[in-house]
């Protein structure tokens, strides 16, 4: 299996939160957060799935999914793994959620099963996968695109004139899979309208909130490029105390 070379991905991504009063919506109490994630390509490591997962990537409708599918699982217990500081992938089981990421469960000595504080993200595209896991309370969301997708005639369908912005220090794609990972973030489903969901940039363009219909939460947002030709986004909003 080859993982992104970047040493940050096989360690921890550490956001720092020291500029989040500056928005006017700082999370309370919130200093450090720490993001496990792993991109993976074309993994062969089929003794990882339990046979329930087997089971449920062999029963997927269009069969050019399923080594999408089998690689999203895999770099997901392996951040997974990392988050919750396991060495036996095989504990963990990922049971698959409609419309949303999948939820954990850990699988004791005994044969006991238990499910875990943990958020997750997955993503997946022509064979290769990225996931990111973290036991902070809030939202987590990854995702992997291939690069120069977005063309300028389109961005006004996804990206609001605020958000256009932003396009001074990301390219199309690079929002795109931005506003993805966001969506996945805030756990939006299909209906909601592109204009609902909007990053927010400071005044040097870096995102730092995102707004909801009405509501603005801080956010933080990380690009980057695992392979030649891909996009890698990861959105965080942490929770905040009413
Ligand atoms: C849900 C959506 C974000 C998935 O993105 P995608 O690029 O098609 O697929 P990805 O491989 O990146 O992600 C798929 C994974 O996301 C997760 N997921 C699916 N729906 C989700 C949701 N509503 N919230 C969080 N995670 C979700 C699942 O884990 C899924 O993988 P799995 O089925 O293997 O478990 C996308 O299909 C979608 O419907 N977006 C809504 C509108 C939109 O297009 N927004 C664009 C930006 S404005």
């Amino acid at each position: 299996m080859q993982t992104f070379p970047n040493p940050l991905w096989r360690r921890r991504l550490t956001t720092s939160w020291g500029a989040a009063g500056r928005l006017g919506v700082s999370p309370r109490g919130a200093s450090v957060h720490r993001h496990y994630a792993v991109a993976v390509d074309r993994p062969a490591a089929d003794r990882w799935l339990s046979d329930s997962e087997r089971q449920a990537c062999a029963a997927l409708p269009w069969p050019e999914r399923r080594p999408d599918w089998r690689a999203g699982r895999i770099a997901a217990k392996r951040a997974v793994a990392r988050a919750l500081g396991l060495d036996d992938p095989t504990r963990i089981e990922l049971v698959p959620v409609s419309g949303g990421a999948p939820q954990l469960v850990l699988r004791g000595d005994d044969g006991s099963r238990r499910s875990a504080a943990l958020t997750l993200s997955v993503s997946h595209r022509s064979g290769r996968a990225a996931a990111a896991a973290t036991s902070d309370p809030g939202g987590l969301g990854i995702d992997l695109e291939l690069a120069d997708q977005v063309q300028a005639a389109h961005a006004g369908y996804y990206l609001s004139v605020a958000e256009q912005q932003l396009a001074r220090r990301y390219s199309l794609t690079d929002l795109w899979t931005l506003k993805e990972a966001a969506w996945k973030a805030l756990r939006c489903d299909d209906a909601l309208p592109f204009t609902a969901l909007e990053l927010r940039g400071d005044a040097l363009g870096r995102i730092r909130a995102v707004r909801l219909w009405g509501a603005v939460r801080p956010a933080r947002a990380t690009v980057l490029r695992p392979w030649p030709g891909y996009v890698l986004a990861l959105v965080w909003v942490p929770e905040t105390k009413a």
